[in-house]
């Protein structure tokens, strides 16, 4: 989609009118009825036509409490009627402040979002131009809105796509070609570079897949210093067969999402540089395929890490803590962040636990969980923090190495898978676990199945801007 900006609409042709609940009155001079039937109640549209016969399209965007998702209602009216429009459409905007008009366009760009990249016959896919109307100036809205719907729409495609394509090697394919087009640096380990540099972790839960895990180190730099301001490090199991503790085959599809914290991990560097934030950030992606082979790692084994520390494996369905605690300890050791942030599909307990409404937050930094909180409700992408307490520790200790990858309970999953991390973060003051396993995929209007969703790209895009501004 296209954002062009004009001072005021023309009403003789086709123009979207978005409207707050049961304040008809604000946009009642373009209205050719006194009364349509239409209060605009959040996620609801109505077209009327005007004198002229053209379109005008009422988008209700509902009362206070729906502010963080004014998003979805553009996406769903977008997505249900642009096949009506001509390759124009005016948008109304002086009704709406700097926050709700980003989120309009973006929620506008997201609408454009279609699941059948892999069908033989591709659908025809207009260029629409959204001219938007305001008395104020609107670009950089206009232009940050636009990169971060794209953003989320590349990212939803990658989690979406088939586990046979996206195998490790395509992530690191992707990062790099992503690096060229956004002007960041990206490097690629492969599995050469991750033996002689001791990524055994990540080494062993790839080790029955024939597609070779890869660590991808993705670094922009706005600063002239050295330091870095953010870590971010994403759980990339292209997809996850639980390996030797295989998983029921019920909903095995689905693990093809099992890189949904790398994928947002590469969309918010690929974000962070299109937008040009002042800010030094690195992103980290520890991707292996959980498959099952005569070489695959086993329940009993005890394995090496990139921390030198020893792993005994009582699940090898537990694989996402470890390439996250090779990644998360290189991310430390070799950048030593200010901030250091993970993100994973890591366990069923989050998904036991929340649902689909949030993430589970780990951190023993209030300063980090409060931004990270507030953060989360601004942008509907919320979090919500569950404890780090030393009791759960004992429950790791592991008779033969320095640590176990799972405590063998029905109890406490994901703070255990949490506790597990943190024994890889060398105590940092300012690290964040996000286990996203309930909201990176889930419902939408345009599958019957599940489908991901682009969680994580708005919440750690708004924390980067609150560190950038300060
Ligand atoms: N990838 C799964 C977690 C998951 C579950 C993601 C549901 C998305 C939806 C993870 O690797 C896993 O298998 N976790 C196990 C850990 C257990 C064996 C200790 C789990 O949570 O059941
Ligand atoms: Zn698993
Ligand atoms: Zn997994």
């Amino acid at each position: 989609m296209k954002f062009t900006h004009i001072k005021s609409i023309d009403t003789t042709k086709d123009f979207i009118l978005p409207c707050k609940k049961d304040d008809l009155k604000s946009i009642q001079e373009f209205l050719p009825i006194a009364n349509p039937d239409f209060d605009g109640s959040f996620n609801t549209h109505l077209l009327i036509y005007g004198t002229k016969g053209n379109r005008i399209y009422l988008v209700g965007l509902g009362e206070d409490k729906n502010a963080g998702q004014i998003e979805s209602t553009f996406q769903k009216f977008a997505f249900e009627t642009c096949k009506y429009w001509s390759n124009d459409i005016q948008l109304y905007a002086d009704g709406l402040n700097d926050d709700e008009l980003l989120k309009t366009v973006i929620g506008l760009e997201m609408s454009q979002y279609t699941i059948g990249e892999f069908r033989s016959k591709k659908e025809d896919k207009k260029e629409f131009t959204v001219v938007i109307s305001s008395t104020k100036n609107i670009e950089n809205i206009l232009e940050e809105g636009k990169f971060t719907g794209e953003t989320i729409n590349k990212i939803k495609g990658l989690v979406d796509a088939p586990p046979n394509v996206k195998t490790p090697e395509y992530l690191g394919n992707w990062a790099e070609k992503s690096a060229k087009e956004a002007s960041y640096t990206c490097t690629v380990l492969k599995q050469k570079q991750l033996e002689e540099q001791g990524f055994d972790a990540v080494l062993s839960v790839g080790k029955g897949s024939v597609n070779p895990p890869v660590v991808i180190i993705n670094e922009y730099k706005a600063k002239d210093t050295e330091t870095i301001d953010i870590a971010l490090v994403g759980k990339g199991i292209t997809f996850d067969s639980g390996g030797l503790s295989i998983k029921p085959s019920t909903n095995l599809h689905y693990m093809k999402s099992d890189m949904g914290g790398a994928a947002v991990v590469l969309g918010v560097v690929e974000l962070v540089a299109k937008l040009k934030l002042n800010i030094n950030i690195i992103g980290i992606v520890a991707s292996a395929e959980n498959a099952v082979d005569a070489n695959s790692y086993r329940p009993g084994d005890v394995i090496n890490s990139y921390s030198g520390k020893t792993i005994e494996i009582i699940d090898t369905d537990a694989e996402g803590r470890l390439v996250l605690a090779d990644g998360l300890n290189f991310a430390i050791k070799k950048y030593n962040p200010e901030y250091i942030i993970d993100l994973a599909t890591l366990t069923g307990s989050v998904v036991r636990t929340f649902g689909y409404a949030a993430a589970g937050m780990f951190t023993e930094n209030q300063e980090m969980a409060n931004t990270m909180s507030a953060v989360g409700y601004k942008v509907h992408e919320r979090v919500w923090q569950l404890p780090m307490f030393e009791d759960y520790e004992a429950d790791l200790k592991s008779d033969v190495a320095d640590i176990k990858n799972f405590n063998g309970k029905p109890i406490e999953g994901a703070i255990n898978a949490a506790k597990f991390l943190e024994f890889f973060t060398e105590k940092h003051p300012k690290w964040m676990h996000l286990d996203i396993a309930g909201v990176s995929f889930g419902s939408s209007q345009y599958a019957k199945m599940k489908s991901a969703t682009g969680y994580g790209i708005q919440l750690i895009t708004n924390f980067i801007k609150e560190k950038a501004n300060k």
